[in-house]
């Protein structure tokens, strides 16, 4: 069977991972490009015998045969990347988020349905086993009408204020995950969004006009809710927990632990701190969605994240700048 000819542009944090697992994990994956502005990514190019380096994205583009692109480059990027991969007729899986501007977003997603190609945005946590097992329980009914998902996403440690100036503020780099995910969990639209933030962690963040501490209310649209609890830093590490309650009862997922020895004492309990931060803590996810847009690559399937899920969650994060600016519940109409 002829492999897959794919290309990752940007080889930093996320890109290493999704270049290590699509060289790795996947037989009928063949990674025959990479890209980087730094010539020092040339060296994780050699580690991985990929046969072309490249610092453009037209070069990248151009490389014969080429069907897809895996796009890890940073945010104010993937609009223009996204565009020229369509343009050029490749399949496209993008880091999240597409843009920061909603309208820039209309235009990608109208340029890639032009052009007829896949896109898939990378929002990973839809595929750790953890929280695929509580979306499957909600699907089987196992706790019935969903009255109240909650979720609780803090970050072991904040980014450098350099990172928080171009992230487009912590609702459209960090919370988008969690908005995502109430809407995939539930299954449910969102109708309406109310945000409070603060800064509880670092004066700088707050210089720079954002937030690292905050509590956002969704509605959904048949009055049922969620409530996503965020902050830039808990001192005990990555805190990723999950709970849906509902008419027959209520299914929770807890953090991961590298190990779950426990020592009990006359003192207490005691165990390890959860795994530390994402790279660790969703590897398993990252290797999953990228396993999910091969097969669909492959079977001609429709992607399981799409462009469309990409537009919704940067619409729910302006709606909850907008809220907590204007100390109101927005509704998404406002925003679309
Ligand atoms: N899904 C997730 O869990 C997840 C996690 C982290 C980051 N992200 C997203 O992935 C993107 C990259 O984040 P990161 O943390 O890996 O950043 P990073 O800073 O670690 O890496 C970015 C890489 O892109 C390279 N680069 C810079 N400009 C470029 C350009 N014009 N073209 C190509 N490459 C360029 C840099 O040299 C660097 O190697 C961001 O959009 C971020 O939101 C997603």
């Amino acid at each position: 069977m002829k492999k897959i000819n794919v290309a990752v542009a940007g080889l930093g944090r996320i890109g290493k991972i999704h270049l290590k697992n699509l060289c790795r994990n996947f037989s009928d994956v063949q990674v025959v490009a990479v890209m980087d502005l730094l010539d020092e990514s040339k060296t994780i190019a050699d580690q991985f015998n990929i046969p072309v380096f490249v610092k453009d994205f037209d070069q990248l583009l151009a490389v014969p045969e080429l069907d897809a692109v895996v796009i890890c480059s940073p945010t104010d990027t993937h609009a223009d990347y996204v565009v020229k991969a369509a343009n050029a007729g490749k399949q496209i899986f993008c880091e999240k988020p597409l843009d920061l501007s909603l309208d820039r977003v209309k235009q990608v997603l109208e340029t890639v349905k032009g052009a007829g190609v896949k896109l898939m945005l990378g929002f990973n946590r839809r595929f750790d086993p953890e929280f695929k097992k509580i979306r499957q329980l909600v699907l089987d009914d196992a706790v019935g009408d969903v009255q109240i998902v909650k979720i609780t996403s803090r970050d072991p440690g904040p980014p450098p204020v350099s990172y928080v100036k171009v992230s487009g503020g912590m609702f459209l780099d960090m919370t988008i995950h969690d908005f995502d995910m109430a809407r995939y969990i539930s299954g449910k639209a969102v109708k309406e969004v109310y945000a409070k933030g603060a800064v509880m962690v670092d004066p700088e963040i707050g210089k720079v006009g954002d937030v690292d501490t905050a509590i956002i209310t969704l509605t959904f649209e048949d009055g049922s809710m969620a409530v996503i609890d965020n902050c830039r830093k808990a001192v005990y590490g990555y805190d990723q927990r999950l709970e849906v309650f509902g008419s027959k009862g209520m299914a929770q997922a807890e953090n991961n632990f590298p190990n779950n020895h426990k020592l009990y004492t006359k003192d207490g309990i005691s165990g390890d701190l959860p795994l530390n931060f994402f790279l660790e803590r969703y590897d398993a996810s990252y290797n999953q969605e990228m396993a999910e847009f091969i097969d669909a690559l492959v079977s001609g399937g429709e992607v399981p994240v799409d462009g469309n899920d990409g537009l919704l969650s940067i619409a729910i994060g302006l709606a909850a700048k907008k809220s907590m600016v204007e100390n109101r519940p927005v509704t998404l109409t406002e925003i679309l």
